[in-house]
Formats: structure tokens, C-alpha cells, sequence
């Protein structure tokens, strides 16, 4: 072997050494991720604290505990804004709301919300839709400090402009002024729209189903895993979903290449919408 692909082999093994000790100290399990993703963000990390292996990143977060805070934190990417992807909205108000508006109680699972611009984005479709009332909303991230700004629902008053662009882009019925306060340099969202809303920890790898969901956001978060953690997490939204129900993935997301592709029909091609088709009888339950 030349001399170039031994050391590209040894970093790779550096770095699964790395991922192990993350998943043994803590249980984040981020070695299903898709690797040069991973590649990039501790390339990124071992940069910045000015170290030279991935080794010596490995020996650093197992002593340092803020060290490997950060880690954990280079780790997620968090980037998210209101109404992200306008056209995406529209879809959802044209073509999700309608039948689930037949339901007398709906449950939505927004897995991976990051800060909480997605979840309150739907809230405020849900609202406009006269939905609001009869929706128990859940939203779970892996990363505890990114939730808690999601809680808060505070976001920096110089993103407005963009988000009520992106919100008249999506079909808004009303003004984007009527659902925060604004102060000095933040905005506040309206208490109402946190209403039935649910914050709390959840990891896609490690944890369990959510059950009997109506509809699943999960959005620009399979990007980063690998081709069989992507396949266990549809499995897991699959599971929690009840029949008919509606599973939203990000743009550059897809189930076409999923092994349970069949399980869902396609609403919506270019928006990314699926649902769940009902599971067929097992032979045992065709011969009662
Ligand atoms: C790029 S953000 C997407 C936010 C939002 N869904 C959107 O589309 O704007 C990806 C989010 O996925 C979360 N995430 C990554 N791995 C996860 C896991 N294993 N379980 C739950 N959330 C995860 C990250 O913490 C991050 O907040």
C-alpha cells in the first residue's frame, strides 16, 4: 500500500476510536453518521484546539469534560429557520391539513427541531387552519442546549425579515408581525403558539418510538446519517406512525432508496412527503 493510503486507513481508524469513546462515556452514538460528515466536523474540532491527531482529540475528551461538551456540539449541526423551504409549507397546508383536519385529534412529532423555528413555523400553520386547539405537538432534539432555546422560542430580531419573507412565501394568511413581540434585539414567539407544545430529549439512534403520530416533520437531519442508521430511523418513524399517517422529510432527503420504501406512498415528490400505507395482513391473520 502506498504510503498515502495507510495514513488515510490509520485516520480512519482514529476516527472510529474517537466515535467509540464519545458512545462509551456518554451513549451518543454518532457512528452510524455518514463519515465525511463526520470527517469534516472533528477535522474542525481537532483544528481548532490545535491539536494534530484525532488520537490526541480521543485522549483530550475523555479528561476534559467541557472539552468534550464542545465536541458534542461540533458534532450537531443546528442550522433551521421559520417557514425553511416556503414551497414546502404550501404542501403541507394543500395537501396534509386537508385529510387531517377529519381527525377529531391530531398528534405531530417534529424529530430533530433543532432551536424550534420548524415546530413554531407549524404552529402557526396549524393556527390558521383552525387546528391549533386540537393538536398535541411533539418536539425532541438530541442536543439539551439547543432545545432549551427552542423552549424559549427567542430568536434575534435582525432574522425577521427573512423569516416574514419566508412566511408570505408559504402562503401566510395574516401578518408575521402577530405571532412574536419584538424588544431591543430579540424576538419573543406568542405564549399561544407554545400551547400544546411538548420540548424534550429524544435520540434518534438510541431511543424508542413515539406512538400513534399523525404526522412526523423530520427535516435536513437523515442527511447526515449513513445508508443503515437512516434505514433503522425510517423503520423507527414507520413504527410511530399510525396508518395514514404522514412522514415530511427534508428537500435533499429521500425514502426512494430505503428498504422501506414500499411501506409509504409518495404525496408529494418534490416536497418530500410520504405516508404510511396501511400494513398488509400476515398470512396467519388472512387464514383466521
Ligand atoms: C440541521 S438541523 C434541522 C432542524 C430542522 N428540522 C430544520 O429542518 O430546519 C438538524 C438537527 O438534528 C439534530 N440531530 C442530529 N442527530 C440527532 C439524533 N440522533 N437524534 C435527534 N436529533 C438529532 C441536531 O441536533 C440538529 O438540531
Amino acid at each position: 500500500m502506498t504510503t498515502d493510503l495507510v495514513r488515510m486507513e490509520n485516520e480512519r481508524l482514529e476516527m472510529r476510536l474517537l466515535l467509540e469513546a464519545i458512545y462509551q462515556k456518554s451513549g451518543y452514538d454518532f457512528r452510524g453518521y455518514a463519515s465525511a460528515h463526520i470527517k469534516r466536523r472533528l477535522e474542525h474540532v481537532r483544528n481548532r484546539a490545535g491539536l494534530a491527531t484525532f488520537c490526541e482529540v480521543t485522549h483530550r475528551l475523555i479528561w476534559d469534560a467541557e472539552f468534550f461538551d464542545s465536541v458534542l456540539s461540533a458534532l450537531s449541526i443546528n442550522v433551521t429557520e421559520m417557514f425553511r423551504d416556503p414551497g414546502f409549507y404550501r404542501a403541507v397546508r394543500e395537501q396534509v391539513l386537508p385529510v387531517l383536519k377529519t381527525y377529531p385529534f391530531i398528534k405531530v412529532w417534529h424529530a430533530g427541531c433543532a432551536a424550534g423555528q420548524e415546530v413554531y413555523s407549524m404552529a402557526i400553520v396549524l393556527a390558521e387552519e383552525g387546528m391549533k386547539d386540537r393538536a398535541q405537538i411533539y418536539a425532541t432534539d438530541i442536543n439539551p442546549p439547543v432545545l432549551e432555546i427552542a423552549r424559549r422560542g427567542i430568536y434575534p430580531l435582525d432574522a425577521v425579515r427573512h423569516y416574514t419573507a419566508n412566511y408570505q412565501k408559504a402562503g401566510g394568511a395574516s401578518s408575521f408581525s402577530e405571532y412574536y413581540t419584538a424588544d431591543y434585539d430579540s424576538v419573543a414567539v406568542k405564549t399561544a403558539l407554545k400551547q400544546n407544545v411538548l420540548f424534550s430529549p429524544h435520540n434518534l439512534v438510541t431511543d424508542g418510538i413515539f406512538g400513534e403520530m399523525h404526522v412526523i416533520f423530520c427535516r435536513n437531519v437523515l442527511i447526515y446519517f449513513g445508508d443503515d442508521l437512516q434505514n433503522k430511523v425510517i423503520k423507527l418513524f414507520l413504527d410511530s406512525l399510525c396508518n395514514g399517517g404522514f412522514l415530511c422529510l427534508g428537500t435533499k432527503e429521500s425514502l426512494r432508496f430505503s428498504e422501506h420504501a414500499d411501506a409509504f406512498e409518495v404525496v408529494d415528490a418534490r416536497e418530500k412527503i410520504y405516508r404510511k400505507r396501511p400494513a398488509l395482513p400476515t398470512p396467519e391473520a388472512e387464514a383466521e
